[in-house]
């Protein structure tokens, strides 16, 4: 196991307001594992990515009963055990490559920064993850390169030291969708040989489902719902996994769907005592608003919500 998480809460408390983005988050991540994460914009996911990495403001509390990657507990590390955890076990992919590129040193100066190597070690790299002129690239600076060349440089540089978990935060928003499916085999290529599991986040609904053995759908800072990936599309147990996939069983349209589901999420000022979602919910009973769902098991996964349309969750409930 390289990620145990249980009761996973996160607050920022700014002023006299708090916002509550993760609220008792549970999920797993076996070795080698592929894990996805989709959910509207605001749902929690960045937070939950960044917090594994405990790359949060200080603003952020952190709360949790378990919460452990790479064996070690990472809400107790002292600041260099963290940074041991950062450099050996973790490494990130965000969405903007040009942002985690340092803008003042040419690509093999911040590469050997990663791992000190020669130049013939740093090409290899870089041809491994598609980039025809290696040379060239090792000697250029971050504003010389494309979106897509950019972004391989990160997927080459994040796996340098073999890390164990790849957090991949949209990491192809920046890209034309051309190079979507590229870049992304390639880095999920890259992690299958040095047996590092994924955590992907992103909006690309069909790219996750291409890419990942299991997803969590979230939404309001809890995880609704999560499933192997083909029980999630063949039987989504949550109604805003339904709305999010589509009407129609193993319909991909992401995006048409969602605006389709009348109102937004709520902004979480503290964890509330119904279901988050009970305001926007088609199927919405007067408990949804009186009672929080727990996790119901169901085929591949789990779901929380007191009332889903699956005749084998009804029975437990
Ligand atoms: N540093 C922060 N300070 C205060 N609130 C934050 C901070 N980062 C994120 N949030 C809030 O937490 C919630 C979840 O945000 P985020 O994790 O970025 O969602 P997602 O990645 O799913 O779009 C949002 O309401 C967001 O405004
Ligand atoms: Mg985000």
């Amino acid at each position: 196991m390289i990620v145990e998480i249980k009761d996973l809460s996160v607050r920022f408390s700014t002023g006299r307001t708090a916002l509550q983005a993760l609220d008792e988050v549970s999920f797993r991540i076996e070795q080698g594992a592929r894990i996805g994460f989709v959910g509207e914009s605001g749902s929690g996911k960045s937070t939950l990515a960044n917090t594994l990495g405990r790359l949060l403001p200080t603003s952020a509390v952190i709360e949790a009963t378990t919460f452990s990657v790479g064996g070690q507990a990472v809400n107790q590390l002292s600041s260099k055990a963290l940074r041991h955890l950062r450099r050996d076990t973790i490494a990130y992919i965000f969405q903007d490559p040009m942002a985690a590129l340092d803008p003042t040193m040419a690509i093999a100066r911040q590469m050997r920064l990663v791992l000190s190597e020669d130049d013939a070690s740093l090409s290899d790299r870089l041809v491994g993850v598609g980039i025809r002129d290696p040379q060239r690239v090792l000697s250029s600076y971050p504003h010389q390169l494309s979106g897509g060349m950019a972004q391989r440089v990160t997927i080459a540089m994040a796996l340098m030291r073999r890390p164990r978990l790849l957090i991949a935060d949209e990491p192809t928003a920046a890209l034309d969708a051309s190079l979507k499916r590229e870049v992304m085999d390639l880095l999920f290529a890259r992690c299958a040989e040095i047996g590092a599991a994924v955590l992907f986040v992103s909006h690309d609904l069909p790219l996750v489902r291409h890419y990942c053995d299991k997803i969590c759908v979230m939404y309001a800072g809890r995880i609704v719902e999560q499933r192997k990936t083909a029980a999630l599309f063949s039987s989504p147990a949550h109604p805003y996994s339904r709305a999010l996939l589509g009407a129609e069983p193993g319909a991909a349209k992401f995006g048409e769907r969602l605006v389709a589901i009348p109102g937004v999420p709520p902004a979480l000022y503290e964890p509330t005592n119904q279901c988050a979602f009970a305001p926007r919910c088609p199927d919405a009973q007067i408990a949804c608003s009186q009672r929080r769902p727990e996790d119901l098991t169901v085929d591949g996964g789990c779901a929380k919500c007191l009332f889903p349309n699956t005749a084998e969750l009804r029975e437990q409930a």
